[in-house]
């Protein structure tokens, strides 16, 4: 058994996230490591907010509260929705915390003691109206190529040319609209990346062959282009300061790290959150994940596609750097988009579905199976009502719930609340067997190789066995004639129910319990069934009471799938 260490992209702390940004990050760390615990493997699934940057502040400012207040809030409100859809985190922190501020400040010492830190200046927008530096997307003015009078000093979004804020014509403040902007020489703490350009280079070779390919390609482009010394730090207010024993003057002037910079390390700094949140008389070792882990820890990220360079080579670099033996990620599961209606969601403009209005409406495992089935996995993939309802009625209502549903039912009105003894296992029963151990073998296959999609396809076929294996035996004629053969028949299907509880847990679990808690058996773990036992089934052995769950998964009704394109948007005219 493996120690598996699994993070999930840090969504930013602003707003609350889209299905795009789910299905791209959280809930598929969330499947791979219920996967990996129910397999006996240990698991340590961490995730935090990301919580620095100027989004934060400004977001704070038009509310009028202080920043730390609007963060502890929003985590708080991000946290509930994860709750609600079931994500087991083993630690959701905040990389706003202690521990992050601490182990980015080592980071940052430990690169400049190995020569990877310079200072240098450079010449910044200065607005002594906010009394601030501006970053550049926070200087706004007209596109000197396309005219157009909202651009953003870093890019026109109308031409989308890359753009200087000292390109822009009648620059202002995106933040108070002044126009009283000047150009200050200001010092930042620049990563010497290009110094580290061979050692990520050697490290991804290492590894790039193994990643899929979307992964690698994108590390490749990055490594290709040369990586460019970057600015680490900024003049904002809000973030982890920059340690005043190692630069007393940047520390004075109120300097903090870049976002970027800080973010990955909470993974780390998350860990460390995790321990000391420890119940009393709980020892957990944080660092065991960390240091020193190579060959104990198999560390598996997940993340979008625009993550991927941050991932894949900067923050490599980083560890790197620091020549301490900080645990590096293994394999990068990565993301494509899923778009709306095949458009951009899109919050302005009201179209596409966020995480909380997702579960106002139906229960988190309808999103869930739909999401990973569907997962972005080799390309972009297209959300529509359409789509999601004909899913969740066919493969969740008709395959799976109908089936749990029709059998308990069938088997209580002619057999009472306990499982019926009947005849022995004969011939359909092991063919069923066999089928049903190739599709698991199947199904694990394509869970350790993360290919979610396919995963979720030979889940649907176990579900899928036991309906042709039913309509085979069809105990609704059966008992007619032969009453020990149907019993065999029900209570065969009953274990199938049982065994679905079990391998269905990753992706449906709340389901999947009301699944197991049907029947009052000693073990109600979700402990995994291995191909070879699936062959002959008898976790529910005759005799073993039952009750009969309320529907599991409710049909979506035309007129529901019409109040929801309505509210959310559907194609887009
Ligand atoms: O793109 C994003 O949503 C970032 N907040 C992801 C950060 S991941 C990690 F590096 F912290
Ligand atoms: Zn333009």
């Amino acid at each position: 058994m493996a120690r598996h260490l699994i993070t999930s992209a840090l969504p930013y702390i602003n707003g609350i996230k889209h299905l795009g940004n789910m299905v791209g990050s959280m809930l598929p760390a969330d499947v791979y490591s219920r996967y990996l615990r129910q397999r006996g493997h240990e698991v340590l699934y961490i995730c935090a907010t990301d919580e620095h940057g100027t989004p934060a502040e400004l977001a704070a400012k038009e509310r009028g509260i202080p920043v730390d207040t609007f963060c502890a809030q929003a985590h708080d409100a991000q946290k509930a929705v994860y709750d609600g859809f079931e994500l087991a985190f083993d630690y959701f922190g905040r990389s706003s915390s202690e521990q992050n501020r601490e182990i980015t400040q080592h980071f940052a010492r430990r690169l400049n003691e190995n020569g990877f830190i310079e200072e240098r200046a450079i010449r910044q927008v200065y607005s002594p109206t906010d009394g601030r530096f501006l970053p550049d997307r926070y200087v706004e003015g007209t596109c000197p190529h396309c005219g157009y009078d909202k651009a953003r000093g870093d890019q026109c979004e109308n031409c989308t040319r890359v753009l200087d804020p000292t390109d822009l014509i009648n620059p202002r403040s995106a933040i108070s609209g002044s126009t009283d902007l000047e150009v200050r020489e200001t010092k930042h703490l620049f990563l010497l990346q290009s110094k580290l350009q061979h050692e990520v280079e050697a490290w991804v070779s290492l590894h790039e062959e193994e990643w899929p390919q979307l992964a690698s390609s994108i590390a490749r482009k990055w490594l290709t282009e040369g990586l460019h010394d970057r600015a680490i730090t900024r003049d904002l207010d809000w973030g982890v300061p920059v340690p005043a024993d190692t630069w007393p003057e940047l520390a004075a002037e109120g300097k903090v790290f870049y976002v970027w910079f800080d973010a990955p390390i909470e993974y780390i700094g998350a860990t460390k959150e995790w321990a000391d949140a420890a119940p009393a008389g709980e020892v957990r070792d944080w660092k065991s994940w960390w240091y020193e882990a190579d060959g104990t820890v198999r560390y598996t990220e997940f993340m979008a596609k625009d993550n991927v360079p941050f991932h894949t080579v900067m923050f490599p670099a980083t560890e790197l750097g620091v020549r301490e033996p900080w645990k590096k990620v293994d394999y990068v599961k990565a993301f494509n988009w899923l778009t709306y209606y095949g458009g951009k969601f899109s919050t302005s403009q009201k179209r596409g579905v966020f995480t909380d209005h997702a579960l106002d409406i139906l229960p988190a495992d309808y999103w869930r199976y739909f999401l990973i089935a569907n997962a972005p996995e080799s390309d972009d993939s297209s959300f529509t009502w359409e789509h999601f309802t004909t899913t969740v009625n066919k493969d969740l209502a008709d395959t799976l719930g109908n089936f749990v549903n029709r059998v308990l039912s069938f088997s209580k009105k002619r057999f009472g609340e306990e499982v019926p003894a009947g005849a022995e296992s004969g011939e359909a029963e092991a063919k069923l067997g066999a089928e049903i151990a190739g599709l698991l073998a199947e199904y694990e296959t394509q869970m350790e190789a993360l290919q979610f999609r396919k995963a979720a396809a030979a889940l649907r076929a176990l579900w899928s066995a036991g309906n042709s294996y039913l309509e085979e035996k069809a105990p609704w004629l059966e008992i007619k004639t032969d009453p020990d053969g149907a019993a065999l028949t029900l209570r065969t299907a009953m274990n199938l129910i049982h065994l679905y509880s079990v391998v269905s847990e990753p992706f449906i679990p709340a389901s999947a319990k009301a699944m197991r808690s049907a029947f009052a058996l000693a073990d109600d773990t979700a402990a995994w069934v291995s191909a070879d036992e699936a062959k002959s089934l008898d976790a529910v052995p005759a005799g073993t009471a039952f009750t009969v769950p309320p529907v599991l998964f409710a049909k979506i009704t035309d007129e529901d799938l019409e109040s929801y394109k309505e509210r959310f948007g559907g194609a887009p005219e």
